[in-house]
């Protein structure tokens, strides 16, 4: 048998002692019991009552792995298999089934239960606030577009922090910002499914108001933790070195990541990002003593989620004056040719993404504390893969985590200051329209026989990946 010293020897891809080992997953994506002990009813919850047919086979938020009833078996299963660490969101309307008043006391109940048994079980709880998750209560008055909702999420997140933050010592504020912009008001596929560029920079803009006004909060609670943000960086690549590629390629840039991350980690909006929303008359209506705020609660610490690049190219026809306004107005999306592709997602698979992002955090944002918080792969149809052993054989998964970790350890190697490294997802999940259509998990879930938990053979394979430390 070999000895510890022996293996340690053979692992070429060491990361630094304390790296976060986990996965990530949402309150609605999980905890099922969407009316169940006094929760309220989200947008998902509405928009699924009214539009079954909008989600795949008609499946709802209800019909999730149950992480509400299940959760001890879940930990447990996260420890099995090497978490230290794993993030969850709390859900605003089980909190407050109105969005604001009175907090439920059973869900008090249940997120210390959850906290608790993470912590007997050494799997440090990353909780994140806000999941695309907008109480309907609060929808009902407008959603983000109202400064009013944004108050109540802050009152929101202060009686989250008050309760839970002496165990919880990594929150967010929110989770990709912008997926809700481009969903609910440009590309309809979150409620409230409008159309409306102008209604977007307001809701973005409030959102971005909304995490300066909680990390605020935070800060004067004077509570001995850190406080982030957690944003989908998708970096955007020009088709060639063109200068009308290359300016198409970073006005998706501005738009799409640097609109968010640079007034949460830098505390200011890109100059170019304004100069566009001016000359189109879309400037958001900001309130006196806004961007003082903002700019005096910037982030500790940066979430990062990445799934695949932009490919860009200069604009080749102009767009229809009539349609609707939608960023796209400046650019459009370029096929490139050769190009490895995750054939279930329609995703492109390009690892050095990854380590571009860390590079580019390293470099521009003052090289911020930051962890790779969500990468994965969805595969429609695992069940095919399943052995007589009743172990789903995701080796294509192993290869995607394995080939994405090998680029975090090169960005590590020069100087990046990523902490750690959580999967999307724990365990298959109910996606938003997708439902169940993408298996991301380590574990899957088996509908047909009372949401049975088996472990994939990447969970095994990451079990060891965080006893070494590495691979
Ligand atoms: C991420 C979201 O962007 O993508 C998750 O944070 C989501 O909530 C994941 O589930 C995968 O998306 P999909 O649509 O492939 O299930």
């Amino acid at each position: 048998m070999k000895t510890v010293e022996e293996i340690r020897e053979t692992i070429q891809f060491q990361f630094p002692k304390g790296f976060w080992w986990g996965s990530s997953a949402s309150a609605t994506q999980t905890e099922g019991a969407a009316d169940k002990d006094g929760k309220g009813q989200n947008i998902w919850d509405y928009w699924y009552e009214q539009e079954p047919s909008r989600f795949f086979n008609d499946v709802g938020p209800g019909d999730t792995s149950q992480f509400y009833s299940r959760y001890k078996e879940d930990i447990a299963l996260m420890k099995y298999i090497g978490h230290n660490s794993f993030r969850l969101s709390i859900s605003w309307s089980r909190m407050f089934p109105n969005g604001v008043g009175e907090v439920n006391a059973k869900a008090v109940e249940f997120y210390n239960d959850v906290i608790n048994e993470m912590i007997a079980n050494e799997v440090e709880p990353f909780v994140n606030l806000y999941h695309f998750d907008m109480p309907m209560a609060m929808q009902d008055i407008g959603g983000w577009a109202n400064r009013k909702v944004m108050e109540a999420y802050v009152e929101y997140a202060k009686t989250c922090f008050t309760l839970f933050g002496d165990r919880v010592k990594k929150w967010f504020t929110h989770n990709e910002p912008i997926v809700p912009v481009e969903g609910g008001y440009l590309y309809d596929f979150h409620y409230p499914n409008e159309v409306d560029f102008r209604k977007a920079v307001q809701v973005g803009y409030h959102t971005i108001l909304s995490s300066a006004k909680a990390i605020q909060v935070y800060k004067e609670l004077n509570l001995d933790g850190k406080i982030g943000i957690i944003l989908n960086l998708t970096p955007s690549y020009p088709r060639s070195q063109h200068s009308a590629d290359l300016k198409a390629s970073n006005i998706a840039d501005v738009i799409f990541n640097r609109s968010f991350l640079d007034p949460s980690v830098k505390g200011e909006f890109p100059d170019e990002l304004v100069s566009i929303l001016k000359e189109e008359g879309f400037m958001p209506v900001i309130e006196k003593g806004d961007l003082d705020l903002i700019k005096s609660n910037t982030v500790d610490l940066l979430g990062i989620n990445y799934y695949q690049p932009r490919r860009v190219k200069a604009k080749e026809n102009l767009p229809n004056p009539e349609a609707p306004f939608t960023p796209e107005r400046y650019f459009d999306n370029y096929v490139m040719t050769g190009r490895k592709m995750n054939p279930h997602r329609g995703w492109e698979i390009y690892e050095k993404g990854i380590y571009d992002i860390l590079i580019n955090v390293k470099e521009n944002y003052g090289n911020i504390e930051c962890f790779i918080s969500e990468n994965g792969m969805g595969v429609e149809g695992e069940e095919r893969f399943r052995d007589k052993e009743g172990v789903i054989q995701d080796s294509y998964r192993i290869e995607f985590i394995r080939e994405h970790l090998k680029w975090v350890h090169k960005a590590i190697q020069e100087g990046s200051n990523v902490k750690g490294y959580h999967l999307w997802t724990f365990m298959d999940n109910w996606s938003w329209t997708n439902a169940y259509k993408n298996r991301y998990g380590f574990v899957s879930v088996n509908l047909d026989k009372d949401a049975e938990r088996t472990v994939k053979k990447s969970g095994y394979w990451f079990k060891k990946v965080s006893q070494d430390n590495g691979f």
